[in-house]
Parts: C-alpha cells; sequence; structure tokens
C-alpha cells in the first residue's frame, strides 16, 4: 500500500470524526516513527502519552511474543485464573500507594473512571458526582458527564444526572458541593487535557480530607498522570494522597490498550459478586504486556529521566517565553507533561504545523496551546533536537 491508498480508505470508510494529518506512520522505533514513503518523524505526543517507553520497545514485543503464543483470552475469561495476571498484580502492588490492595482492569482509561464512578455510587448509596471545570475523564456518556468542558458535553445533552462542577484548585467551592448526595469526587491530580494545570500541594491533601469527612469517595484519575508521566509512578501516591480509587490507563501498557483500577480494601469489601466485570477483565496478553512496561520502568529508574528531562525542558522554554513575551504567554508543567500556550489559537497552529514540516509531531492542546509529552526513556540529545524543532518553528512563525 502507498500512503495514498491508505489515506483514500481511511478518508472514504472512518467515520469523521477527525481533521487528519496527511501521514500514513508505517513503524517506530523509540522516538522516531516512519511513514508509508520512508520520511523519519520525531514523536512528542507518544500517542497522547501512551506509548512511554518508546515505539517498538523491545521488552513489549517480546511480551507480546511470548504471551501471544501461550495464551491470549482464558476460557471463561476472569473465571479462572492466570499467571500473567497474577504476574501483573504483584508488580502493581509494589507501585501503588500501599494503602490500595485491590485492583481490577479494564481496556481503557474511560472504562476504568467509568466503574470507579459506578462503584462508588454502589458503596456509598449516593448519587452524585463531583468533577472540576477543565477536566478530561473520558468520552463514555458517564465520563463525558464527569468530563467539565463544554465542547465534549454541549452536543450530547441531556447527559447522564447528577453530576455537579466545581473550579479545579479551589477549596471553598469543594466543601460547599460536598453535601449528604456527593458519592464521589474525581479529579485529575494535573489536568492534562484541558490544558496542563498543576494545582497546590496543599489542595489535593485538603480536598481527601475533606472528601473524607464527608464519607465521599476520592477518585484519582491518574490516567494521564500515572507510570511516571510526572516524575513520580503515581502523583497522589507521591504526595501521601490516600484516595478510594485511582484510575490507570494509557502508559500503563506503553501503548497496548489496557487499563485498572485500584481500590482501598475498605472500598473491596462493599462489593458483592456481579457488582462489575467486563469480556477482557485482566486479559493476559495486556497483562503481560503491563508487567512488562512498568518493570522497565522500576528497573530503568525512569523516574528519575524524567526529572532531569523536564529541567531541560522548562529551562529552554523559559528562554523561549523569554524571547518571545508577546507570543507566548506561558509555560508550564511537571516532568514530561509540559504545556507552552501562546497568545492566540492561531499562533499554536501555526507553530504545530511548522514543527510537523520539520519533522516533529506535536499536540495543539486546547487550541492556544502546544503539549509536549514524549517518551519517557527519551534520551537528552533526542529531547534536545526536539526542542531545538520546537525553536525553529517559533522562530519561523514569530519572527
Ligand atoms: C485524565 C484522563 N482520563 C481519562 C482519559 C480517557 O482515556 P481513554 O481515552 O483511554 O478512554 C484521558 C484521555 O486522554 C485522560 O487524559
Amino acid at each position: 500500500m502507498s500512503s495514498q491508498n491508505t489515506f483514500e480508505i481511511e478518508d472514504k470508510y472512518m467515520a469523521p470524526f477527525f481533521v487528519k494529518q496527511k501521514i500514513s506512520i508505517d513503524r517506530g522505533e523509540g522516538i522516531f516513527v516512519w511513514d508509508e514513503d520512508g520520511n523519519r518523524y520525531m514523536d512528542f505526543t507518544s500517542g497522547w502519552g501512551v506509548t512511554c517507553i518508546g515505539h517498538a520497545a523491545p521488552v513489549i514485543t517480546e511480551a507480546l511474543a511470548v504471551q501471544g503464543k501461550k495464551m491470549l483470552q482464558n476460557p471463561n475469561s476472569g473465571l479462572t485464573y492466570s499467571p500473567a495476571r497474577a504476574g501483573l498484580l504483584s508488580v502493581l502492588m509494589k507501585v501503588l500507594p500501599s494503602h490500595l490492595t485491590r485492583i481490577f482492569f479494564s481496556n481503557s482509561g474511560a472504562e476504568a473512571n467509568d466503574a470507579a464512578i459506578k462503584l462508588a455510587r454502589k458503596v456509598t448509596n449516593r448519587l452524585d458526582v463531583i468533577s472540576t471545570h477543565q477536566s478530561f475523564h473520558g468520552r463514555t456518556i458517564s465520563t463525558a458527564s464527569a468530563t467539565g468542558q463544554a465542547s465534549h458535553r454541549e452536543k450530547f445533552n441531556p447527559l447522564m444526572p447528577n453530576y455537579r462542577f466545581v473550579t479545579y484548585g479551589n477549596l471553598e467551592e469543594l466543601e460547599a458541593a460536598l453535601d449528604e448526595n456527593a458519592a464521589a469526587f474525581i479529579i485529575e491530580p494535573i489536568q492534562g487535557e484541558g490544558g496542563v494545570h498543576i494545582p497546590s500541594r496543599e489542595y489535593l491533601k485538603k480536598a481527601q480530607g475533606l472528601c473524607r469527612k464527608n464519607g465521599t469517595l476520592m477518585i484519582a484519575d491518574e490516567v494521564q498522570t500515572g507510570f511516571c508521566r510526572t516524575g513520580p509512578m503515581f502523583v497522589s501516591g507521591h504526595l501521601g494522597i490516600e484516595v478510594d480509587f485511582l484510575t490507570m490507563a494509557k502508559g500503563i501498557a506503553g501503548g497496548f490498550p489496557f487499563g485498572a483500577f485500584a481500590m482501598t480494601e475498605k472500598v473491596a469489601q462493599a462489593f458483592e459478586i456481579g457488582d462489575h466485570g467486563g469480556t477482557y477483565c485482566g486479559n493476559p496478553l495486556g497483562c503481560a504486556v503491563a508487567h512488562a512496561v512498568i518493570q522497565y520502568l522500576v528497573e530503568n529508574k525512569v523516574s528519575e529521566n524524567v526529572a532531569h528531562m523536564e529541567t531541560i525542558c522548562l529551562e529552554t522554554m523559559g528562554q523561549w517565553k523569554n524571547r518571545f513575551p508577546a507570543a507566548i504567554v506561558d509555560i508550564r508543567g511537571k516532568g514530561l507533561l509540559l504545556m507552552v500556550e501562546f497568545a492566540t489559537p492561531d499562533l499554536a497552529g501555526k507553530v504545530s504545523d511548522e514543527c510537523l514540516k520539520q519533522g516533529l509531531f506535536v499536540r495543539q492542546t486546547q487550541g492556544i496551546g502546544i503539549r509536549v509529552f514524549p517518551a519517557l526513556n527519551i534520551r537528552e540529545e533526542e529531547l534536545k533536537q526536539g526542542l531545538a524543532i520546537m525553536q525553529t518553528a517559533i522562530e519561523t512563525v514569530v519572527g
């Protein structure tokens, strides 16, 4: 097949949800990908925060091959035991905050959040879900209902009832919202898709205290922040916040579609047989890949690499902001979840287009910014090479 042929087939047969970039990706290796015509690009999006240890990571392809030859999906699925699943559970227990002692699996981030919301209602026997403005929790009807952005919600009204919103970072609003109907408070410890917003450390800690006092379960949506994306394995664990549910996906299996949610023993004890399930629920292939990814993150001390790369990024981006104060209004982020905010969406769009012309994929976020979230094991020279392309793109556009 040629790129042209691929474009024609996808454009003809795929549901028209995306404005697509006319590039057909054939293969990848580490931070690089190649299109069908052999052109090389650098990926600063890691497939939207997913390929956390790079494209075609050998430990992933090995896990896929080894497990693929043995067992993909158990007879009676989750009703039978699996050494691949037990292996993943053991490794997850080592990296999760220690108060979270039970885990279940999903196929995506939205599905993990959906389950946590549903189950929080069961545990508390309450209905209301509190979320935050500008949040992103997924695209199923319940997670779109929990997402605090009009663009993801308004076309689908009426959404699910009993969802309410408070300002991210505002404790007074949260305290006022926490009443006897509030089953769950769902929050990203750092908002990702909403534009990379970091609350104060004290906010998350105090929010947890308020939720506990009110009998409301706190759900940390670590779908984007988990697995070293911002440095530590999980933000909530690093901050010592004892949430009731922690949801995961994206980086958990480095590109294989997989998700999970962890909970406290107390929460787990409130469930009955049949409260949740799913056809795949800990599919051995996904488990084997996730196990390999997490082991790689730990053994290679990837969180240290992330902290080092954060310093380089913020320093370089800070220089851009000083050089182009009228065009760049803010730079922010943690670890390798970073955002360069421009004065207008037009500027962000032009810079992002220029980056692609020069062989770098970046992600325009919320119109106004560019999110930088490459693979977490990126090497210093690769990072600097990508940042140099971004700088040239900014110079070309801003002048
Ligand atoms: C914080 C957060 N939660 C949930 C999701 C939804 O995950 P998925 O696309 O795997 O359903 C995303 C996706 O971007 C996310 O960033």
